[in-house]
């Protein structure tokens, strides 16, 4: 790590929160963000407590927090369950005909779960898991596409104890079945396969040759049918859920876990090449995603929320499966493409189920913007009063148009920083609270004390980039990588002593809100000067003629590193050397000339992870012209690079 990391975006804009929002909001007054946290942070116990006590107990806890660097627990000796939590808690309070979810097939199959349907549905699958021999502490991989059932085998599990690896139905054999391996699954809940983009995507296959990489861990792979496409079964091992289903009762009482009982694994990609299982436990994790769903959404009874992540991201685990189903929320769930069978098949979704906040990210939001205003203007989308983003920095260009197109321009906008290892939402605006800045996450969440610093601790002024790091523990904090402590300590707690180290670059301005600058990993360093790959991105976005840019660091025998970018282009327009001059010189003038491309490739598409992240170590490769090495498993679309390598 460097010294400083320079920062360069100047965004001044802000965006009060609209009055009428305001007045009903949860939380309206600056006055009152500010007293809760700042007894959030001088009476931890007290606060998260209160927090938690709104939630079922079986046995209270003794003690809110015990930290022993690095290791927190949270409610100690309390017991408790997610799925009660989620599901029988609100049944009890004669909530069991609210909807839960809306569910939308991609090729269009409707279905409408009740709480009631959700607690049914996920005492028969807790059920099933236990006759194929699931007991407490067990690991199940999930490997499913975006179907209710993917909510209830996770909240199955946490019903009776076992803990769940979700795997992105869109990765790969050989990713599954190093989670597999990694975790020791003893089961596989997998489906024949799911709908995307008008084609049926098997998963069957895919568990079948996971399994076979990983000798005899797993010992029963339960198979949901969705798509109806032939799959072989394994006697003896596989079995089709719909019959073991019928054998099944729909009653299975929630079993009392300890508030540490591990609720899940999630594997992250680090740095180096081996996924990290990201480990998550029950009391804290239930009472943060809890507070924040109902506070950063800001939740309402009658409120519609659709968050469009995947379950196999941590966002679909916090703001799908868990963080509203504690609070009671009704939610719409999709399966497919967004843009299946057409442009504006989102659109239309949010005008059908009148959906009143939407959570996306900013890679969505510019492919939506990309595909030009005609589609969402098709709907009416007036039901929208809320709108959030998440998953990387959003360039000042689409957040404004999220905000105008999507919005209205009159919905506030909050963009929520966290990470797989936070669990739930660390950084954001208070919609009814803060004026929104386009471009930066806001403000701590109650219990949240981040700081900046410099490579050695010491905070940096206001204004002046550094790493964002977090000094104290939160209730939903990873707990460790899942059978490596060491990793764990190494990763997050030693980098800068004695605070979680996130990895991000960030400033802090005046008013206190954080912009993200990337991940360290993605700055580059030219001249002594650390400059946020984004913030260059931002610059160039903002060019008529440009819709994606990817920014990345090459070696320069000078300058230490120089600056690439692979732009793609807004419709029909065509690269040439002339719009090449013109997008340095438009950096230049909107950062200033260190910030200006040594050079610029047209691409027809980036590369990027099935997740919508930009693979930036490959784009390194390219632009440094090094073979390219690692894994690209998680790549969605091979070709994007090797179309890549021969234009560079
Ligand atoms: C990394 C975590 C949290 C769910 C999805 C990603 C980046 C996340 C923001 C934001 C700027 C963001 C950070 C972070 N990130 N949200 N609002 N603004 N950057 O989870 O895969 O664990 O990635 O995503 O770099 O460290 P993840």
């Amino acid at each position: 790590m460097s010294e400083r990391i320079t920062s360069v975006l100047n965004e001044e804009r802000r965006f009060p929160p609209p009055e009428r929002f305001r007045e009903q909001a949860r939380i309206g007054t600056w006055a009152e963000y500010q007293e809760r946290y700042r007894r959030s942070l001088e009476e931890p116990d007290a606060f998260w407590g209160e927090v938690a006590s709104e939630l079922h107990w079986f046995e209270p806890w003794r003690e809110v927090r015990r930290w022993n660097e690095p290791f927190v627990e949270w409610f100690v000796g309390g017991t408790t369950n997610l799925a009660y939590n989620a599901l029988d808690r609100h049944v009890e309070a004669g909530r069991g005909n609210k909807v839960a979810y809306f569910f939308e097939g991609e090729p269009g199959d409707r279905r409408v779960l009740t709480y009631k349907d959700m607690l049914r549905e996920t005492s028969r699958f807790a059920n099933v898991l236990k006759a194929q021999g699931v007991e407490k502490g067990d690991r199940v991989a999930i490997y499913l596409p975006m179907i209710p059932e993917a909510v209830v085998a996770m909240l199955a599990c946490a019903r009776i104890g076992a803990t769940h690896s979700v795997v992105f139905g869109g990765f790969s054999a050989q990713a599954l079945g190093d989670r597999i391996a990694d975790a020791e699954a003893k089961a596989v809940v997998t489906a024949d396969g799911g709908f995307r983009r008008g084609a049926v995507l098997p998963l069957k296959p895919a568990v079948d040759e996971a399994i076979a990489r990983t000798g005899d861990v797993v010992k029963t792979v339960i198979v949901v049918r969705r798509a109806e496409n032939d799959v072989a079964m394994e006697p003896g091992r596989d079995v089709w859920y719909h019959e073991a289903a019928r054998h099944a009762s729909d009653v299975c009482p929630a079993e009392p876990l300890d508030a540490e009982h591990p609720s899940f694994i999630l594997y992250t990609s680090g740095s180096t090449g081996t996924p990290k299982g990201v480990l998550h436990t029950t009391g804290g994790y239930q009472t943060y995603t809890y507070l924040t769903a109902r506070t950063v959404f800001d939740l309402q009874e009658n409120d519609v929320f659709w968050c469009t992540a995947d379950v196999g991201w941590i966002t679909g685990h916090s703001y799908v499966a868990y963080g509203p189903m504690l609070n009671g929320a009704t939610q719409v769930m999709y399966e497919g493409a967004p843009t299946h069978p057409t442009p504006d098949r989102m659109w239309g979704m949010v005008e059908r189920y009148g959906v009143n906040v939407f959570y996306t990210a900013p890679t969505a939001i510019r492919a939506f913007m990309k595909l030009g205003d005609e589609h969402p203007a098709k709907h009416d989308l007036s039901s929208l009063r809320l709108l959030g983003t998440v998953g990387e920095p959003i360039n000042p260009e689409a957040w404004m148009w999220f905000r105008r197109v999507i919005g209205g321009d009159r919905c506030p906008i909050v963009d929520t920083w966290w990470q797989t290892e936070t669990g739930g939402i660390m950084l954001t605006t208070l919609p009814g609270v803060h004026d929104a800045k386009p471009g930066a996450a806001g403000v701590p969440f109650f219990g949240v004390e981040p700081a900046i610093v410099d490579v050695e601790g010491n905070e940096v002024p206001d204004d002046e980039g550094g790493y964002l790091v977090m000094k104290r523990p939160w209730p939903s904090m990873l707990r460790t990588v899942y059978g490596d402590d060491d990793r764990y300590r190494n990763q997050y707690w030693s980098e800068i002593p004695h605070v979680y180290f996130a990895g991000d670059g960030a400033r802090k301005d005046a008013d206190g809100y954080h912009w993200i600058m990337g991940r360290v990993d993605d700055v580059v360093n030219v001249s002594g000067h650390r400059l946020g790959t984004m913030e260059i991105e931002s610059a160039l976005v903002a060019h008529e003629a440009v819709a994606e840019a990817a920014v990345v660091g090459r070696p320069d025998e000078v300058k230490g590193q120089g600056i690439v970018a692979f732009v793609t282009l807004e419709g029909a327009r065509q690269g040439d050397d002339a719009l090449r001059e013109a997008l340095r010189a438009h950096v230049a003038s909107q950062i200033g000339g260190i910030a200006k491309p040594d050079a610029i490739h047209f691409a027809e598409a980036l590369p990027k992870t099935r997740s919508g992240k930009i693979m930036r170590r490959l784009l390194r490769s390219v632009a440094s012209g090094e073979d390219l090495t690692g894994d690209v498993s998680t790549l969605e679309d091979r070709t994007v690079v090797d179309k890549l390598l021969q234009g560079s």
